[in-house]
């Protein structure tokens, strides 16, 4: 395997007047094919730097990251960072056609930006069709030195990435999923680690594996980068404890079970307090759709060692029925936030704007082709230009400003006969809500029953916000407010909108630039599931979208 280019350089002398500690932390990422072995299958698949996944990344809360991405793919790449980063940001965010042109092949362009106000787990990913399948790694942010988490050290930090694995081309498997109009095929694995597990045809070496020391508390920084599915995640005979999600703190939450959805990270704290052996972690999806539809229902799992091990049989946790709707809302809607803590932002008090988004699968208007939306807006991106070079630039016909703050008609949006309605059908379009700058938006997010219901994990690029209440079945906009947690509500990047319910979050703009919001589901983002938020310039040079960087690519 290549070894690969890690340059790390200090810049304290130039940063010394504000930050003491930070750091100008550099990396380059060469893109490019990877032959791969998996479950008795060669692959050929695009990778960075040779590796699956791709590097980790470690940074100090403070530090400046500049990423040079060089394409040596047959194809164009983007690469998107989860998180909120300051200054240049909107330029380096990523997704294609949104925030830029994709990196062609043979190009290249340096992502930018400070890692601000976050610590925990973020992860970066490719965002252009399905290549993020295998161009994805994790993105860890510690505080910066001199300060310290709000928990006990851990004695190690490890990355935990669990993926979705395909005996195929990612790239044609989305490609002609969306010519022929049906769901793309499903995958063939799960991975933690770039590994299938043992369960999986020839693959008991592909097993990861972690060594510990037993009565040591080691971290867990758990990304779930698959495409299509949710998980459950579980360690035999040992509990954890939940202590920042996306990236920011929470209070800490102790369980034998983590649910993630695609996008999310979870940092939990495990004490290897058991007899000496050997442990198996393991992660199956969490299928939430009804009626259900097929889906890759196999598991992955990896070893956890414990140092003077000589078992010859690894205990196996229970999971849960994939379908297990419980189990996976009362994880997540018992997180909170640490109020007070590190990086704690209070929930803004005072609402600009109000929004209520349906959120579901359609059909396309004048045919029998599945589409999803957004307020009945099917989003398709442009391809001319992007939509932060279109604002920047005043450029008109890329996009309009008319995304609707609610649903043309009020209608019973769980109810599972609503299929049987004209209103099934959607339209494509591009469109974004404007948002003044530093303006708050609380947004009810409302799952639809018009094909089936599901969870559909929301992304919202740009910003953090604070999930104030979820729940089941049409949301109520009279009393829904009376349940708001405003004290120390869990703040997130990603958020699981409860199969058949809603969730109510809530943010301030204060970052100009155009940012996507998104069904982290690959399946639904090129059907259409997403929509933008245009947010304008604030009064000052600092609050404003600087220039686009001169290497920024063309269409
Ligand atoms: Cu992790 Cu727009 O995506």
């Amino acid at each position: 395997m290549e070894r690969f280019v890690f340059l790390v350089a200090i810049a304290s002398a130039l940063l010394a007047s504000s930050t003491a500690s930070a750091e100008i932390v550099e990396h380059s990422f060469i893109v490019k094919k990877l032959t791969v072995r998996k479950l008795c299958h060669e692959q050929v698949i695009t990778a960075v730097n040779g590796s699956l996944p791709g590097p980790t990344l470690r940074v100090r809360e403070g530090d400046k990251l500049v990423v040079h991405v060089l394409n040596e793919s047959p194809y164009n790449v983007t690469i998107h960072w989860h998180g909120v980063f300051q200054l240049l940001s909107a330029w380096a965010d990523g997704p294609a056609y949104v925030t830029q042109c994709p990196i062609r092949p043979g190009h290249g362009y340096t992502y930018k930006f400070n890692i601000t106000g976050q610590e925990g787990t973020l992860w970066w990913h490719a965002h252009v069709s399905w290549l993020r399948a295998t161009v994805y790694g994790a993105l860890i942010i510690r505080p910066r030195s001199g300060h310290r988490y709000p928990f006990p050290k851990p004695h190690k930090e490890i990355p935990i990435l669990i993926g979705e694995w395909w005996n195929a081309n990612v790239v044609n498997v989305e490609s002609q999923g969306r010519l022929s109009g049906l769901p793309p095929n499903n995958s063939d694995a799960y991975t933690i680690n770039g590994r299938p597990g043992d369960l999986y045809p020839c693959s008991k070496k592909q097993t990861y594996k972690l060594k510990v020391v037993q009565g040591k508390t080691y971290m867990l920084r758990i990304i779930n980068a698959a495409l299509n599915n949710q998980h459950f995640f579980k360690i035999a005979n040992h509990r954890m404890t939940v202590v920042s999600v996306d990236a920011a703190y929470t209070e800490p939450y102790l369980t034998d079970v983590v649910v993630i959805a695609p996008g999310q990270t979870t940092d939990v704290l495990v004490t290897f307090d058991q007899r000496i052996g050997s442990y198996y972690m393991a992660a199956k999806p969490y299928a939430s759709t009804v009626p259900a539809i097929p889906f890759d229902n196999t598991t992955t799992r990896g070893l956890i060692l414990y140092e003077g091990d000589t078992s010859p049989a690894p205990v196996m946790p229970a999971l849960p029925d994939f379908d297990d709707t419980p189990t996976a809302h009362r994880f997540y809607t018992n997180l909170t936030g640490l109020a007070g803590g590190p990086h704690w932002v209070p929930v803004p008090l005072h609402v600009d704007e109000h929004m209520f988004v349906t959120v579901g699968v359609n059909l396309l208007r004048g045919g029998q082709r599945f589409a999803a939306s957004m307020n009945n807006e099917s989003f398709v991106l442009p391809s001319r230009l992007s939509m932060l070079e279109a604002f920047f630039d005043n450029v008109s016909g890329i996009y309009t400003t008319d995304f609707p703050d609610k649903p043309a008609v009020k209608f019973d949006y769980t109810n599972p006969n609503i299929g049987n309605t004209s209103l099934i059908f959607t339209k494509k379009s591009t469109k974004v809500k404007k948002l003044k700058f530093n303006s708050t938006v609380e947004i009810v997010l409302q799952n639809t029953a018009f094909l089936a219901i599901e969870n559909h994990p929301i992304h919202v690029h740009g910003f953090n916000f604070h999930v104030l209440a979820q729940g089941f079945g049409n949301y109520d906009v009279v009393n829904g407010p009376k349940c708001f947690n405003l004290v120390n509500p869990q703040s997130r990047n990603t958020i699981a909108v409860p199969v058949g319910g809603w969730a109510v979050i809530r943010f301030q703009a204060n970052n100009p630039g155009v940012w996507l919001a998104h069904c982290h589901l690959d399946v639904h983002l090129p059907l259409g599931l997403a929509m933008g938020f245009q947010v304008e310039n604030g009064p000052t040079p600092s609050s404003m979208l600087p220039p686009p960087p001169p290497d920024l690519p063309k269409c």
